[in-house]
């Protein structure tokens, strides 16, 4: 066994909110079998136009309704006796054969309302550009980086460690930073405030605020697959403005910075007691912030 296995704290799955497809990768009547949270789910969109998660076994008799399920109105048809089951509710709404229905008949569901980025799908802002890839890192860990001011020294070769920061939401789960850098940009050199908003550990944008009338948006979504393996997709938008000048730089920082922490994240143990030294401010705090999203904190620990 390598060293890396022996030495790694696995840590378990954390509660929270995730992205499990790219909404345009899933059209209306669409089912898809998919794999996070060491579980197996069905995906589908449904009549409305809202997309459901649901657990893929169907309490009859257990059929996977990714496997041929159809989509009836906003629920999913199971494939081997034709129980139809709601998106939103998870519970059984048709027998085709029965009339009573079982009060058991009914599948766990999994939604959440993402807070919307008003600045994706506006007209002043360019056509999204994505990129994903899957990491083999727990979920913590890639989020960690994100709290991690010096590695940015040495991984990326930024000058310094930019002044931030940190605020929380009123219910702990969110929080906010925000950086001061001064840049250069085609239009000249600004001050230019990075902010970055994580939601749980699992999603998070970058907006670059400064430059007058124009603007650059980063968001990213880090799923676990499993205790060992995250999906991380990026999305990248500017203002139509910028994007010419702006907006092939803005991609290409970005998968390089990516390709620089993917060499750590692929090697590194999770230390669940790290040496710390006392500038590490920001990872100290992170660790205790994070422990919220366990179902048992001491898991965390
Ligand atoms: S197994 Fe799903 S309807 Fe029978
Ligand atoms: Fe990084």
């Amino acid at each position: 066994m390598a060293r890396r296995d022996l030495e790694t704290t696995i840590l378990p799955i954390p509660n929270g909110w995730f992205a499990v497809e790219w909404s345009k990768e899933l059209i209306t009547g669409q089912v898809k079998s998919i794999h996070y949270f060491g579980e197996d789910l069905v995906l589908f969109r449904g009549r409305s136009g809202e997309a459901h998660v649901l657990d893929p076994y169907c309490p009859h008799l257990g059929a996977h309704l990714g496997e041929g399920g159809r989509v009836i109105g906003d629920g999913i048809r199971c494939p081997f006796h034709g129980w139809t089951y709601d998106g939103a509710s998870g519970r059984c709404t048709t027998i085709p054969y029965c009339e009573r229905i079982p009060a058991k008949a009914a599948v766990r569901t999994w939604t959440w309302d993402f807070p919307l980025l008003t600045e994706i799908g506006h007209p002043d802002w360019s056509e999204p550009r994505t990129f994903e890839l899957e990491v083999p890192v727990h979920v913590q860990d890639m989020h960690e980086n994100n709290n991690d001011p010096v590695h940015f020294q040495f991984v990326h070769g930024n000058l310094e460690p930019l002044p931030s920061d940190i605020s929380y939401a009123a219910d702990g789960r969110a929080y906010r930073i925000s950086s001061r850098q001064i840049r250069d940009t085609p239009y000249g050199r600004f001050e230019t405030t990075l902010v970055r908003d994580s939601w749980g550990i699992g999603l998070s944008s970058v907006a670059t605020e400064g430059i007058p009338g124009a603007g650059l948006l980063m968001f990213s979504s880090t799923t676990p697959i499993d205790q060992g393996r995250t999906l991380s997709r990026w999305l990248l938008t500017a203002t139509n403005n910028m994007v010419d000048m702006a907006g092939e730089d803005f991609m290409i920082g970005l998968t390089t910075g990516v390709m620089q922490d993917l060499r750590i994240w692929s090697n590194k143990v999770h230390r669940a007691r790290p040496v710390l030294c006392e500038a590490d401010t920001y990872l100290a705090e992170f660790r205790q912030w994070v422990k919220q999203f366990y179902s048992s904190p001491a898991a965390a620990d």
